[in-house]
């Protein structure tokens, strides 16, 4: 499974990164909001410099809802850098402009996905990638990694390409059910990330080692 960090502040991409295990960089509008990243110029700078930091996929979102849009504005987050994925969501709209952007070349991120239907969809029109979000669906008391599970078998079974990206990850044990349901793709707060390295069984363990080793 690979492993993407799901935010737009540089120093904890730098950090995700310097651990060796980033595969690449998910951003939202929500996400470059919260860095306080405004303006056209200002934001295809930050994802040029996520692109030059980190080598793997980076996805860059449109902000149009309208096909001619996204088109428009997917051309232009696709020509900054060869590794960026325009990041397209799961609307009428956007399912035309996902297979637009297969037919030319420019590779995707189907995102706010929520259902099976979705995300058969987004793999129908060619989407690289397909984002169910699992967080915001155990939020509403449902159980988002049935729903990875569900896609999982769907694609398999139907030989879909399109790769599964559990996105809105709250925990380390996510990205453990994540991976156990079959997601290709783990995009993930640097938190979550870090708590996968926790067991106090460790620390006890590590402690006692060189408590002993002094003996040596
Ligand atoms: O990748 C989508 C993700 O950013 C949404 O996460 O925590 O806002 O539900 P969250």
């Amino acid at each position: 499974m690979k492993f993407f960090i799901d935010t737009a502040n540089l120093a904890q991409i730098r950090e995700a990164n310097q651990l060796g295990i980033l595969d690449g960089v998910t951003t939202n509008p929500s996400l470059m909001a919260k860095e306080g990243i405004r303006g056209k110029e200002a934001i295809e700078k930050h994802y040029l410099d996520i692109c030059e930091m980190v080598d793997g996929d980076v996805s860059a979102e449109v902000l149009s809802t309208d096909f001619d849009g996204m088109v428009a504005e997917g051309k232009r987050l696709a020509a900054i850098h060869p590794n960026i994925v325009v990041k397209v969501p799961m609307i009428r709209e956007g399912v035309k402009a996902i297979r637009w952007f297969t037919n030319n070349g420019i590779r995707t991120n189907c995102t706010l996905v929520f259902s099976a239907g979705q995300a058969i969809l987004a793999a129908k029109a060619g989407a690289s990638y397909v984002s169910p979000f699992i967080g915001r669906i155990d939020d509403g008391n449902w159980d988002g990694m049935e729903l990875i599970s569900q896609i999982a078998h769907i694609y398999n079974i139907q030989e879909f390409r399109t790769e599964i990206l559990a996105a809105s990850i709250r925990s380390a044990l996510h990205i453990v059910k994540a991976a156990e349901a079959g997601a290709h793709v783990c995009t993930c707060p640097l938190d979550s990330i870090l708590g996968l390295l926790k067991h106090p069984l460790t620390d006890i363990g590590l402690a006692k080692f060189l408590e002993d080793a002094k003996k040596m």
